[in-house]
């Protein structure tokens, strides 16, 4: 369920028309409904409000701090996979003990950033990382909350580049593995084992790689508790798809339910790092049209939207439904939807039916929030688009366009 509709022949963000958007606050742009968000949020966590557990939203796929803001005030945190993204969180006013931390690369740098903050756990992703950590938690006369990151071997049957819970992946420690590494964990001074960690890919538009993931962690529970390790707290990650196109991805609910079934007469408290679900389709990017061409094989829709503002079409092949947001009777035509970036991969869309547009005519993609502006870049010295977030009439710029001298900014000529 989401706030773009059309009402007549505009498609309205909640009660603002994306024209008037367009026009006030020019293109290319993000826009965030509200409501949208907050509704997805609340539909997440309420799914699992029977059982003690912690919505940590994977801010990799929205660092608004607007967005980061909303959601802290929901009671939700953030699960983190930088220094940056911590800083952001702060910013945001997510409280440190509503942190989780990511990643295979942090660095010492990051990782005594997060010890001084005393987030609330690190998910470990190699026996490396977990030495590192403890003797930095010891230099800082601190105690490192952690968890490990347990790689299942699971098929999460998605698109490779965003698979992670197969063997193959650099993802966390394999289960054997895992088990040695815990036990090293014990004898470390300065960590305290809280729990398991396990997130196994992104847009999953299927339930069973989730139970199969639970079933394995299960067992691999049941043993560390055969160990003398207790597990407080299990964090199942993010991973729920959503519509695109034609997915049919399991309702929250749906997820929860097989969840909660796995793992009756457990106690730990759940952590989850949803993203994609959350924000996915609670944001579009607002982009208008420059030019039409034709070639001798191929129509043209040139927009000044690129691969910079959104790379998923470019990265993954990915579709995103392209909406006029003015409707017209005009024919279907059958465009690329193309960016003014010098690649032949700058695609926004490909062979794909349109209504006939024309200069000046603004277009959404649809499903833009996540993934979306957290993945732009400033290729071609291309400022970074602003975003705005609608609340009912009212808009908030929550982003402002970047300009030519943030391009330049810290960069200086030496004399040589
Ligand atoms: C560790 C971790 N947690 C959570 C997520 C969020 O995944 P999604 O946006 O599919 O929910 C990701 C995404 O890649 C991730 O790497």
């Amino acid at each position: 369920m989401h706030h773009f509709r059309f009402d007549q022949d505009e498609l309205y963000c909640e009660k603002v028309p994306l024209r008037r958007l367009a026009d006030q606050v020019g293109t290319p742009c993000y826009v965030y409904s509200h409501a949208t968000l907050n509704h997805h949020f609340r539909v997440f966590d309420e799914a699992f409000s029977n059982v003690p557990h912690l919505t940590c939203f994977a801010m990799k796929a929205n660092s608004n701090l607007a967005i980061l803001n909303l959601f802290g005030s929901l009671g939700g945190g953030v699960d983190i996979v930088s220094g940056g993204e911590l800083y952001r969180a702060r910013k945001a006013g997510i409280p440190a003990d509503r942190i989780v931390y990511s990643g295979v690369g942090k660095t010492i740098q990051e990782i005594d950033y997060a010890l001084k903050e005393n987030i609330l756990m690190f998910n470990i992703e190699s026996d490396l990382e977990l030495e590192a950590i403890n003797q930095r938690a010891g230099e800082l006369g601190t105690r490192a909350r952690i968890a490990l990151r347990v790689n299942p071997d699971v098929d999460p049957k998605t698109h490779p580049y965003i698979s992670t819970g197969l063997k193959k992946n650099k993802f966390g420690i394999d289960i054997e593995g895992a088990l040695r590494s815990y036990a090293r964990a014990m004898e470390l001074e300065h960590v305290e084992v809280l729990g398991v960690d396990c997130h196994i890919g992104s847009q999953l538009t299927d339930i069973s790689p989730f139970v199969d993931a639970l079933k394995r962690l299960r067992i691999l529970i049941e043993r560390l508790e055969a160990m003398g390790i207790p597990v407080k707290y299990l964090d199942l990650g993010g991973g729920l798809g959503i519509v695109y196109d034609q997915e049919s991805p399991p309702h929250p609910h749906e997820y929860a339910d097989a969840i909660l079934r796995e793992l009756e007469g457990l106690s730990c408290t759940l952590i989850f790092e949803p993203g994609r679900v959350i924000v996915g389709n609670a944001g579009i990017l607002l982009t208008r049209v420059l030019y039409t061409k034709k070639s001798a094989s191929k129509d043209f829709v040139i927009v000044d939207a690129g691969m910079n503002d959104l790379l998923r079409p470019s990265l993954y092949g990915s579709y995103h439904q392209i909406l006029p947001v003015v409707k017209s009777d005009r024919e279907i035509q059958v465009v690329d939807v193309v960016g003014p970036i010098c690649e032949s991969g700058d695609f926004l869309a490909r062979e794909r039916g349109l209504p006939m547009v024309l200069p000046g005519d603004c277009l959404a993609v649809m499903s833009a929030g996540a993934y979306g502006f957290t993945m732009s870049s400033n290729y071609n010295s291309r400022p970074r688009s602003s975003e705005v977030l609608v609340k009912d009439d009212h808009y908030f710029v929550v982003r402002k366009r970047e300009t030519q001298e943030d391009l330049v900014r810290g960069e200086w000529i030496p004399t040589l």
